[in-house]
């Protein structure tokens, strides 16, 4: 369809169809996309992807009766909406298209590209790709490589998780406030990844895909460092929500997260909220995160993560930690470890020695 008939078709059909709805909030943490002179969502998308998106979302919501695979697929095409709006660049270096957001916030791509979202074979980004994506992801399986530091190479490892029946779908609540919500049950285990007190405004990010649904509001305070006390604010926030996490526990198993940071005073922060919640820090070890990532990886930036492993301290009894960044990096050989990391690394052991203990 062309520039103009879509234009035409997107004005007679605008009130009838899914669109994103409202304004981009002008009070925010990153300026961007207000900056560029964006102010509402609708202006991110062409009249053509308008008309597309709008009537695969129609299309959804008429004709899928069962609610798990229209909750299925409203999921694919919001996630095609990244790879199909007036942001999408073509990354020379790569020859694929560079989805919003893969630098973490809105950017204007030196060569901006539209592509056709109904390509049979036009790879990651259409919605049958995002489609795909979606049913992939519905395993009970999934094969990662590791590296296996005695064949000193990556090694394939499957891992298979059970799913309870009818149970599956996934519950997104905010974390330091979840007490008062009697539908959340038990946890068995908790494994997560918090924001890594890097500023990256994940709420206004969202706002991009939630505008679509008329989800502008958000479920509670996003966990994010205040400018005036950025240590204490975070660390206090964070701890409120580890809080809730041993409040709901079940057994007596570890709590796991991964954090990273080339700044002290995000270890710091890590360290006000496990003694906020009371935890003691009983395993420590490096986890190769964003390597893989091209784009994102620079000489400032971690390709590290840190596995934080904690338990409450009142079953725990203090131990001393005995390694250090020598010893990691010299594990990791022949893998590389940039400046950041070396200071990430340093900052998580620092935090965590006197946090340091096992379980009882
Ligand atoms: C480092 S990212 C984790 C990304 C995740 N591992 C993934 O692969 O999608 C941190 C996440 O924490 C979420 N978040 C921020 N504040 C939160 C809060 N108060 N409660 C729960 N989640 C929050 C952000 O929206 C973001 O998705």
């Amino acid at each position: 369809m062309s520039e103009l008939e879509a234009a035409r078709q997107w004005k007679l059909q605008r009130n009838i169809l899914p669109r994103p709805q409202g304004e981009i909030r002008a009070i925010r943490s990153d300026e961007r996309p207000r900056s560029f002179g964006i102010t509402s969502y609708e202006e991110l998308f062409t009249p053509r992807q308008l008309l597309v998106l709008g009537h695969a979302f129609q299309w959804i919501r008429e004709k899928v009766r069962e609610e798990r695979i229209r909750r299925a697929l409203e999921l694919a095409i919001s996630n095609s909406l990244a790879t199909n709006n007036k942001l999408c660049g073509y990354a020379t270096d790569y020859g694929r298209l560079s989805a919003l957001f893969s630098v973490r916030g809105y950017s204007i791509p030196a060569l901006m590209v539209e592509l056709n979202p109904l390509h049979d074979t036009a790879g990651r980004g259409t919605i049958a790709a995002c489609i795909e994506r979606v049913a992939k992801s519905d395993s009970k399986q999934v094969r990662r490589h590791i590296w296996d530091y005695q064949a000193n190479q990556p090694v394939a490892n499957t891992f298979a998780f059970e799913r309870a029946e009818g149970d599956s779908w996934v519950g997104l609540k905010n974390a330091a406030s979840a007490s008062g919500i009697d539908s959340i049950k038990k946890v068995d285990v908790a494994v997560f990844d918090p924001p890594y007190f890097d500023f990256i405004a994940y709420d206004e990010l969202s706002e991009f895909h939630r505008a679509w649904f008329g989800e502008l509001e958000l479920a509670g305070e996003p966990l994010l460092p205040k400018s005036e006390d950025p240590v204490r604010s975070f660390g206090s926030q964070l701890g409120r929500s580890l809080n809730e996490m041993v409040k709901r526990a079940r057994g007596n198993k570890p709590f796991a997260f991964t954090y990273h940071s080339s700044n002290p005073e995000a270890w710091e922060a890590v360290g006000l909220s496990l003694d906020y919640a009371q935890l003691a820090v009983t395993q420590l070890w490096p986890v190769r995160s964003d390597g893989h990532m091209g784009h994102h990886s620079n000489p400032g930036n971690c390709e590290w993560d840190v596995v934080v492993v904690c338990r409450p301290q009142a079953g725990t009894a203090k131990l001393r930690f005995v390694d250090d960044v020598d010893s990691w990096i010299s594990h990791m050989k022949p893998l590389h470890v940039n400046e950041a990391d070396v200071r990430n690394f340093r900052f998580a052991i620092q935090m965590a020695k006197s946090r340091f203990a096992k379980a009882l």
